[in-house]
């Protein structure tokens, strides 16, 4: 079943990369006594989703912080050496946290996965842009295949 606003988020767990290399991260730990804006991107480095939608949200991070965010976070179905190395290729520094989803069970527990053997790229997560208070999903946007649009970082902005 697919998250849907008013859901509380389920639990799981992401690779972050640290100074000692890869480790876990749980969405609690992400999300608990927060107001947290997690995007999802299909694949690292693919070029909708370096050009386009990640700096939607490089770009606008300081204002949507300013309405009280507590963490922006960009997730996608790769491991985290290549969350990272992205997230150094795109400059996100430390404005957006870089989760990997590797096996992709949190985007299957969030019942977004999608299958992009099309592109040979497995199962992935399809694009969205979800708001989370304190782990509670209050705006929810998924877009339609092919699209960059409501998932934007100026769209989440409008519902903050
Ligand atoms: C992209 O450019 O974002 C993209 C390309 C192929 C599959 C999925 C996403």
């Amino acid at each position: 079943m697919t998250i849907k606003v008013g859901d509380k988020l389920p639990s799981g767990n992401f690779n972050i990369m640290t100074d000692d290399g890869p480790a876990s991260i749980s969405v609690d730990e992400l999300c608990g006594d927060k107001k947290v804006v997690l995007f999802a991107v299909p694949g690292a480095f693919t070029p909708g989703c370096s050009l386009n939608h990640l700096p939607s949200y490089t770009n606008l991070a300081d204002e949507i912080y300013a309405k009280g965010v507590d963490t922006i976070a960009c997730m996608a179905v790769n491991d985290a050496f290549v969350m990272h190395a992205w997230g150094l290729d795109r400059g996100v520094e430390d404005k957006i946290t870089m989760l990997a989803d590797g096996n992709g069970n949190y985007s299957v527990a969030l019942g977004l996965d999608n299958d992009y053997s099309n592109f040979g790229m497995g199962v992935r997560s399809k694009r969205f842009a979800l708001i989370a208070d304190n782990g509670t999903v209050t705006s929810l946007m998924i877009e339609e295949p092919g699209q960059i649009d409501v998932s934007k970082a100026d769209s989440i902005l409008s519902k903050l």
